[in-house]
């Protein structure tokens, strides 16, 4: 039997009505447009409205995933939904997003690794069809972080956005996806934390996002590097072979520090943090679908993929389009 490959056939994304920019948030948060863009290049969030879920943000993204790639319903047997953000605490908001969508029988469930959420997914949903055990699956990032932010911290509430994204992954004779490297060390797992709990009824803990946001720069930007020369190294590939570089979009900075260690031109990085914040495991195939409609990422071409988020976990995946 032939080597069965999985290649990304369709991308869709979908940001909440609600935008709101920095000078907006400024008038209930103390800070400032300078503030925020100077140290972290986003402009502009979106809120999800008060009805809105993660599950139906990412039902218009899969539905703009699966328009473009010429599927429908029927043809989904995998859905993988990543999220830190879920509807409920079960079922997976995977099994309420295959009911909304009208998918039968399509084997679904949630992965929870934070803002490295989608590179863990499209990892899994890859491995899936590699093995011949999935022929057509959706992989989405999907969150509405606007829901865990403590308005009265200035350090972390004006990073975040809501939005989802989606792609996706047909088995194909042609390699799309070469590789992918997951990561995780949970001795920091308190560096970036929503720790609360639901007990006998009643919430334990903070279920609000705290962040050591120094921690979390040093550790990101050595991450994104280490991560993305174990891609190329895999695949016996230099920097220059890579046509687009698109790292979680949490900032700007971090981004750019890590492309600079990695000799990326920056005409090769992607950046939409500046349109929608921080959305966690949503921001990698958004910015896929924004640069795939812009016209950016043409076939053929190379992508690196590099993710990091709570635990920390962490990864990267390099697609052939
Ligand atoms: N508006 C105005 N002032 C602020 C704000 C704000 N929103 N937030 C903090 N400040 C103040 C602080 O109080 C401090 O004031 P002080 O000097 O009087 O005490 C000053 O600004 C500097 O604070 P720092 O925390 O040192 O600011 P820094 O320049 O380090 O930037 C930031 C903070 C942007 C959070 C940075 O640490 C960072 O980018 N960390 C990575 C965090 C991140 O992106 N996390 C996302 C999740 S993980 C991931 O996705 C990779």
């Amino acid at each position: 039997m032939s080597e069965v490959f999985a290649r990304i056939a369709g991308t869709g994304s979908y940001l909440p009505a609600r935008c709101v920019t920095n000078d907006e948030l400024s008038k209930t948060v103390d800070t400032s447009d300078e503030w925020i863009f100077s140290r972290t290049g986003i402009r502009e969030r979106h809120y999800a409205a008060d009805n809105e879920s993660a599950s139906d943000l990412a039902l218009i993204a899969c539905q703009r995933a699966m328009k473009a790639a010429r599927v429908d319903a029927n043809d989904i047997d995998l859905i993988i939904v990543a999220t830190s953000t879920p509807d409920m605490v079960f079922p997976s908001t995977a099994c309420i997003l295959q009911d909304k969508l009208g998918v039968k029988e399509a084997i679904a469930f949630d992965v929870q690794a934070v803002c490295a959420g989608f590179v863990y997914g499209l990892a899994t949903a890859e491995k899936f069809i590699r093995t011949v055990a999935a022929k057509c699956t959706l992989v989405v990032g999907t969150e509405v972080f606007s829901r865990i932010m403590n308005w009265q911290d200035r350090t972390t509430c004006v990073l975040f956005g809501d939005g989802a994204g989606a792609v996706v992954l047909k088995a194909s004779t042609e390699p799309g996806i070469l590789s992918t490297h997951l990561h995780a060390d949970g001795s920091y797992r308190q560096a970036l934390c929503a720790p609360g709990t639901v007990e006998n009824g009643k919430i334990r803990g903070s279920p609000m996002l705290t962040m050591e946001g120094g921690a979390v720069y040093k550790f990101a930007v050595k991450a994104f590097e280490d991560v993305a020369w174990e891609a190329l190294h895999a695949n016996g590939l230099q920097p220059d072979a890579i046509d687009w570089f698109i790292c979680h979009q949490a900032n700007q900075r971090i981004i750019m520090h890590a492309a600079k260690r990695l000799a990326m031109p920056d005409d090769k990085v992607v950046i939409t943090v500046d349109r929608h914040g921080n959305t966690s495991a949503a921001s990698i195939p958004l910015a896929l679908d924004v640069s795939v409609r812009e016209g950016k990422i043409k076939p053929g071409q190379m992508v690196l993929m590099a993710a990091l988020g709570g635990g920390f976990a962490w990864g990267a995946a390099i697609a052939k389009w």
